[in-house]
């Protein structure tokens, strides 16, 4: 499959949100990447299910919702009536993982679990078979901005092959933080399908030729 770009909303202007998403869609990227901060599992607080509703109602692409917030399953429902397609949450802010994702899949949406930069991807091995998506973070998240960890690469790589040795490899390998034109292409090499990126896409000055030239870290990953 072809890598799917997911711009995230962070990096554009939070008064402008409406204009950011048309230029988005304008320039032919997959899914919005939308961050939400809770000032409490991350040091940096941003928007919730008001935004998200009036997003949705702007835009006909998938909205992926990184929650970023402790107690996730208390607010499940309420992104999933935002309408998010996509509900991924922190396998540090959950006690009860397999619950968590039981939880959003109920909604026939799509689900998916993050790990930080020092987490341990064997955390998943258990809940593969119940997963969409595998959201690898390569900073550590709260800000945009960052510059990539490069041991998330080895993570990536060790990820691709438990899905594979398990038979689940239709679950996606998504990558968040620091990705631009260098680091999309070590991703995709890695085994990553799915790319968020912020700030790179964000100051370019022609959106969709960035979104191009991630696109084609596949060609440029295989070099
Ligand atoms: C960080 C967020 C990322 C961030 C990516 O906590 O999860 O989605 O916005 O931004 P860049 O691409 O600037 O690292
Ligand atoms: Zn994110």
């Amino acid at each position: 499959m072809s890598t799917l770009i997911a711009p995230s909303i962070l990096s554009a202007d939070f008064a402008n949100l409406g204009a950011a998403l048309i230029a988005l869609q304008e320039a032919c990227c997959d899914w919005i990447h939308v961050d939400v901060m809770d000032g409490h599992f991350v040091p940096n607080l941003t928007i919730g299910p008001p935004v998200i509703q009036d997003l949705k109602k702007r835009s006909s692409l998938p909205l992926d919702v990184h929650l970023m917030i402790t107690n996730p399953e208390l607010y499940i429902n309420d992104y999933v009536k935002a309408g998010a397609s996509h509900i991924t949450v922190h396998a540090e802010a959950c006690i009860h993982l397999h619950a968590v994702i039981q939880q959003i899949k109920k909604h026939n949406i799509k689900a998916g679990v993050a790990i930080n930069p020092a987490t341990n991807p064997n955390v998943l091995r258990y809940v593969l078979n119940d997963l969409d998506l595998i959201l690898v973070m390569s900073v550590n998240p709260g800000f945009g901005g960052q510059d990539f960890i490069h041991s998330s690469l080895e993570k990536i790589k060790h990820l691709r092959t438990m899905l594979k040795e398990s038979n689940n490899e239709q679950v996606l390998i998504s990558v968040d933080g620091g990705i631009n034109n260098h680091t999309a292409a070590l991703a995709v090499k890695a085994g990553a399908n799915v790319l968020v990126s912020g700030s790179y896409l964000f100051k370019a000055v022609d959106l969709s030729h960035a979104i191009k030239t991630l696109k084609n870290s596949e060609q440029t990953s295989l070099n």
